[in-house]
């Protein structure tokens, strides 16, 4: 089938159901350019806590999936690729959790949306890489856990007079970039400014004139006084950036930063998803709750 046939039958039973795609910044073109909503984590929260549909097919990763599910359990969500993971929010279980909680009592625990429903469900209040300074000012504790990523943990922790205990988890899409990657690719571009994912290591945000999410990123791209970006994340922002702003050009940091589980899903998939109305991702009640504790304390943060 064509894309655009595809496309049209898509839309078709979208309609249908009464359904909403929201894509992340990183899926494939084809799947943003068809999204109802695209955005970063913190946005698509937002949207699936507001949207009036009944059904949310969600072309992102599970963590995502579940979020959607928390904030609107009457809904159905649908993540087209039930196997679609995130490697960062598998570098922390529930157990390992209760054990850190044990050696930092009275702490604080702020958990990187990047994470399971029952990770978030053990947490105080969640984060996405677009608030988390905002969201550590907010507890009152002067201690906090920061969990999964250690390197938002870290960059946060400049912007604040909290203690900061990172855990060692991170993103292999961004952790595998490198300085000497970014110096060559500078070298290359003299005149362009460099913007990077909180995810990145520190010393690679040491080198970026701009840090932010990628909706941050995106935005710095139409603000910035210049006309070149090196970009130092997931390459699928490269269709925003040149869609947004196609006089500028964009220059990925690395062309290996692709995440492989965001490419998972085709758009065959999202098809084949809404006609069975499988795979579906509901959080059960006794997880949901507690997560959901969490997720709202940090959409009041904004
Ligand atoms: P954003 O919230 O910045 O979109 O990041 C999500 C993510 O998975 C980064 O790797
Ligand atoms: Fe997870 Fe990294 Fe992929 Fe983002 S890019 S979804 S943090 S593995």
């Amino acid at each position: 089938m064509s894309k655009d046939e595809l496309s049209k039958k898509i839309r078709a039973l979208l309609k249908e159901r009464n359904g909403i795609l929201l894509a992340h910044f990183y899926q494939r073109d084809e799947v943003q350019e068809l999204a109802d909503f695209t955005g970063d984590s913190l946005g698509l929260s937002f949207e699936a806590a507001k949207t009036g549909a009944d059904v949310i097919v969600f072309a992102g990763v599970h963590f995502m999936a579940e979020s959607a599910s928390i904030l609107s359990p009457d809904k159905t969500v649908l993540l087209p690729r039930a196997e679609a993971g995130c490697a960062l929010a598998d570098t922390i279980t529930v157990e390992a959790l209760e054990k850190e909680k044990k050696k930092y009592p009275g702490a604080a625990v702020v958990t990187y949306i990047n994470s399971s429903a029952a990770v978030k469900a053990a947490s105080d209040i969640c984060c996405t890489s677009a608030n988390a300074v905002r969201v550590v000012q907010s507890v009152e504790e002067k201690r906090v856990l920061f969990i999964p990523d250690g390197n938002l943990a870290r960059y946060t922790a400049k912007f604040t007079d909290k203690e900061i205990i990172p855990w060692g988890g991170a993103c292999p899409v961004h952790q595998d970039l490198t300085p000497e990657e970014v110096l060559a690719v500078r070298a290359r571009h003299p005149g362009a400014k460099f913007a990077a994912h909180p995810e990145c290591r520190e010393e690679v945000l040491a080198l970026a004139d701009f840090v932010g999410s990628t909706s941050g990123i995106i935005d710095y791209a139409g603000k910035m006084s210049g006309n070149e970006l090196i970009f130092g994340t997931e390459l699928g922002i490269l269709y925003q950036l040149r869609t947004r702003y196609p006089a500028k050009t964009f220059i990925p940091a690395s062309e290996k930063m692709i995440c492989e589980t965001m490419k998972l899903t085709t758009l065959e998939d999202i098809l084949k998803a809404l006609t069975a109305m499988a795979p579906a991702v509901k959080v059960p009640e006794a997880i949901r709750a507690p997560a959901k504790r969490c997720l709202d304390r940090m959409l009041t943060v904004g």
